[in-house]
């Protein structure tokens, strides 16, 4: 399979059959290389309801008929609005035709702003394991260093782990760092982070910290076949 990021916490992951994108948030990301009109995923994974994530879900999945794989509450939501959703929920796994998404635990918060500033409850956040082609892919959304991360690795041998690195609002470099000696994947690549001045990071700090695994500082754009 092909992994790309594009910025942010966007991942995009090309099987054989599928395209799956994670967090497209699009408009307002000065790091990515999307453009809104040009994506046409078979499916988008949302990790939680932060504008920063959601992003430009709902143009998307309209205009290529995505299905929209969410925390329950948002997709609840984000199916009121027109689109083709499936609700999940933390510990929750389920094998679709594009490959098995299971929902882990993330400690962070979990609303979607609308553009009358009203907040809307989104559920819990979570963290995304999606396996296909026998690869699994970790994708940890935003969340703190939590100990689990240990259990998480032990029962889903990890690939590769896409983990925030930003600080402020996630996980800084050093506890970042932790995470990739409990999770023990074989790639960790750093994201969220450098897109707003409070989430500024060097991610080869990072890369420093880690010891004993291979990281993978993936520019905008970039792709990794695994
Ligand atoms: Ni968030
Ligand atoms: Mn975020």
């Amino acid at each position: 399979m092909k992994l790309s990021y594009h910025g942010h916490s966007i991942v995009k992951i090309q099987t054989n059959d599928h395209t799956i994108l994670i967090d497209p948030f699009i408009t307002g990301n000065t790091l990515t290389d999307l453009i809104v009109e040009n994506e046409k995923p078979d499916v988008i994974l949302l990790t939680h309801g932060h504008n920063d994530h959601v992003g430009d879900t709902v143009e998307i999945a309209k205009a290529a008929d995505a299905l929209v794989v969410a925390p329950n509450e948002l997709a609840i939501y984000l199916g009121l609005q027109g689109l083709n959703t499936h609700g999940m929920n933390i510990g929750g796994a389920k094998e679709f035709d594009f490959g098995t998404v299971k929902f882990t635990k993330a400690f962070h918060s979990s609303s979607y702003q609308t553009e009358e500033n009203e907040f809307i409850y989104t559920g819990m956040p979570a963290g995304i394991l999606f396996t296909a082609e026998n690869k699994t892919i970790y994708h940890a959304g935003d969340t703190s260093l939590f100990g689990d991360m240990k259990m998480i690795g032990e029962r889903h041998p990890i690939d590769v782990a896409f983990l925030p690195i930003g600080d402020n609002f996630t996980m800084g470099p050093e506890d970042a760092a932790y995470a990739v000696e409990l999770l023990n994947p074989k790639v960790a690549i750093p994201v969220h982070f450098n897109t707003f001045p409070p989430i500024k990071q060097d991610p080869q700090n990072f890369k420093e910290l880690v010891e004993n695994h291979e990281v993978k500082i993936m520019a905008p754009g970039d792709v990794f076949e695994c």
